[in-house]
């Protein structure tokens, strides 16, 4: 590789893609990738830690790569890949886990959450997940970790433990750093605007997906909660409806927020969220029609899959031969 930084980043291919997903994550990650070595996982390991119907994760996971690809990853720039194809992020999660305190996990909030959420399937994945997620990063000697801040904690995590194996054998891993962008890092939910938009979130019209039609995204924005007020103006702590649509805006035009403030002055709400509704429409549509074009081609999803996954492998085990000769395991003769 190139004297660039290297980036990763992953999704779960659980249910749809939310726009905040788009804005949070993938669409800054089609302009890093010209500046980095990019590196973009469907993180299919992850997503069983919660059930999952088979059938469905199977769709799930070609839908999202195509949806990569659509959205502008492109595969010749980025390597893209599955990540239950490269057996070195389960095999490298092992050896971490041995440098990973009990303790440690059971404070992650999201597993916190996790647990509260699945009360009937707390199981070990799902306490594991964080350190899945630290092989992940660490697996490729990852610089810049581009996720929003939700994901902050474990980074963080993934940082001590590349620490501590350093420490406790010899520098081995890069320690990568939470790279959050400025705009668009999270948008919220549009029935509930203080909680962030999930795509597990119960409540449809709370969310807007990457593969919602033209209505029924119109549908959800005209439903958008505001509040009583009348004035379109940026004020996430007193109007976190409202806030959230101008950042919606913003990001789907390219317009500042403040552009959008004086275009809507004296606008009515009902104005406004048509508005925005349309931004959104104009910059999904397009996206959506490369998605399902590439979907359906699967020779084609095929060879970025075998490829992708040869060129994470030569990587990924570049630093697991690494890490096995440093905690004294035999070399294995390839
Ligand atoms: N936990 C991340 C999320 O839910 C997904 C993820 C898995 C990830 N492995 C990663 C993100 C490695 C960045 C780097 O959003």
């Amino acid at each position: 590789m190139e004297n660039k930084k290297v980036i990763f980043s992953g999704v779960q291919p659980t249910g749809k893609i939310t726009i905040g997903n788009y804005l949070g994550a993938i669409k800054n990650w089609t302009t890093m990738q010209e500046e980095f070595n990019s590196i973009f996982c469907v993180v299919d390991l992850h997503s069983i830690t919660v059930n999952q119907v088979p059938a469905e994760l199977r769709k799930n996971t070609f839908d999202l790569l195509a949806l990569y690809i659509a959205c502008g990853l492109d595969p010749q720039k980025s390597i893209l890949f599955v990540q239950s194809h490269v057996p070195a992020h389960t095999e490298l999660a092992w050896v971490l886990n041995t440098v990973t305190m009990v303790g440690e996990m059971n404070r992650m909030t999201q597993f916190k959450d996790k647990c509260r959420k699945h009360a009937d399937n707390i199981n070990m994945g799902l306490m594991d997940y964080p350190v899945l997620m630290a092989a992940d990063i660490l697996l490729y000697q990852t610089d810049l970790v581009p996720v929003g801040i939700d994901q902050k904690q474990h980074v963080e995590l993934a940082r001590d433990v590349a620490q501590r194996f350093n420490n406790k054998y010899s520098p081995t891993f890069v320690v990568p750093e939470c790279y959050t962008p400025k705009v668009g890092a999270k948008i919220m939910s549009l029935q509930e605007p203080t909680a962030k938009m999930s795509k597990s979130d119960e409540n449809e019209n709370a969310v807007v997906t990457m593969l919602d039609d033209k209505d029924t995204i119109m549908r959800k924005f005209k439903r958008a909660v505001t509040d009583s007020d009348t004035v379109v103006r940026f004020d996430a702590e007193n109007k976190p409806g409202v806030s959230n649509l101008l950042s919606i805006y913003s990001c789907f035009t390219g317009k500042s927020i403040a552009e959008a403030e004086v275009e809507f002055e004296g606008k009515g709400y009902g104005d406004f969220k048509t508005k925005v509704a349309e931004a959104v429409i104009e910059g999904v549509s397009p996206i959506q029609a490369e998605q399902q074009r590439i979907v359906k081609d699967k020779a084609y999803l095929e060879e970025v899959l075998k490829d992708g996954a040869y060129r994470a492998s030569k990587l990924a085990y570049k630093t697991l031969d690494k890490v096995y000769r440093k905690v004294g395991f035999i070399p294995r003769v390839r």
